[in-house]
């Protein structure tokens, strides 16, 4: 890919990336589509509150290996002086960016004032991504969406703040607040993004395939990708090849994708998830569906991977 992405100093050797997906992009998630082609993998939303007063749950979250980077660690709250203790921690850890999450909808999180909320409040935004970046000498990203509603697109000056602020790159789901995770996803506010500043812009929102990637950054003149939910059950959304037909290779890809759990997680507490994860990988293909309910009906971590190998 042509294509050339860099974050302040960081050189990425892809413009694709896995977006932030909580409960899903786990170490052993983010190794595997690394490994897969992802340019960069971002944690899940992590809470500021939960790293500054030590919560043993929240720091769990932050676990990388060295291999897995670089990684960018995303960080979501409303206070801006937690939020610059959370980065200055954040900033001995080894990771190589911070996000600071400006586009979460869920209601748990903009009730505090926190995620795409913060696109109401410009001046508190400024005020948190000014305090992180006081904070540490790791680039800052800000993932924003396109507005709250259809009538308050403010994306383009919102990212003009973020960059005044010292923010390094900015990701734009297309898509406002109110429309959550349906509806059109806005190329044309990406490209209005994109005049607008001088730092690198990453789309993001609905792209399922490595060519529709390279369509949006032609269409939109944005520097990379974000791939979300495409990636699940999908690491090879990264790579110009794409997901393949054969069962036999899809199978593959999850033993690798086991392989990684096995060594990071607690394959037992997890099980549900794993389950869910590992479904994925047979979606559209001939016999898929056998396999999925195999993997549904396992009683054990064990009886999943052995399906792995009995093909
Ligand atoms: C299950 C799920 C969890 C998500 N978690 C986060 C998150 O922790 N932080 C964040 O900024 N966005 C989060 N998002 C939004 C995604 O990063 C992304 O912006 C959105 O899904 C659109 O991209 P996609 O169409 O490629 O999935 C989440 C989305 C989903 C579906």
């Amino acid at each position: 890919m042509e294509k050339q992405l860099q974050i302040k100093s960081l050189h990425l050797e892809s413009p694709l990336i896995l977006a932030p997906l909580a409960g899903y992009t786990d170490l052993a998630f983010r190794l595997l589509c690394r490994q897969f082609g992802a340019g960069l993998c971002y944690t899940e939303m992590i809470s500021c509150h939960g790293l500054v007063y030590q919560k043993e749950k929240t720091q769990l979250l932050t676990r990388t290996v060295p291999e897995e980077r670089p990684v960018a660690l995303q960080l979501f709250g409303a206070d801006p002086i937690i939020m610059g203790e959370a980065a200055a921690l954040v900033s001995d850890m080894p990771v190589d960016i911070i996000d600071i999450n400006m586009g979460c909808p869920v209601r748990k999180v903009t009730k505090k004032g926190a995620g795409a909320a913060l696109m109401k409040d410009a001046y508190l935004a400024a005020t948190i991504i000014s305090e992180v970046c006081n904070n540490t000498n790791l680039p800052v990203t800000v993932k924003i969406r396109t507005g709250w509603n259809h009538d308050s697109i403010v994306a383009p000056d919102f990212a003009k703040m973020a960059e005044d602020n010292g923010a390094s790159a900015i990701a734009v789901h297309g898509r406002t607040w109110s429309q959550g995770f349906v509806g059109q996803v806005d190329w044309q506010t990406i490209a209005r993004v994109k005049n607008n500043v001088a730092i690198p812009v990453i789309g993001n929102g609905d792209v399922n395939t490595y060519q529709e990637a390279l369509q949006f950054m032609d269409n939109t003149g944005c520097d990379g990708i974000m791939i979300g939910r495409a990636a699940l059950g999908n690491p090879w959304v990264f790579s110009p090849e794409g997901i393949p037909t054969s069962l036999a290779k899809r199978m593959a890809g999850l033993k690798r994708h086991l392989e990684l759990i096995q060594e990071f997680s607690n394959t037992d507490k997890i099980l549900p998830k794993i389950k869910n994860q590992a479904g994925r990988y047979f979606k559209g293909i001939a016999g898929g569906s056998t396999i999925r309910m195999q993997i549904y009906q396992a009683g054990s971590f064990d009886e999943i991977q052995k399906l792995t190998q009995s093909l």
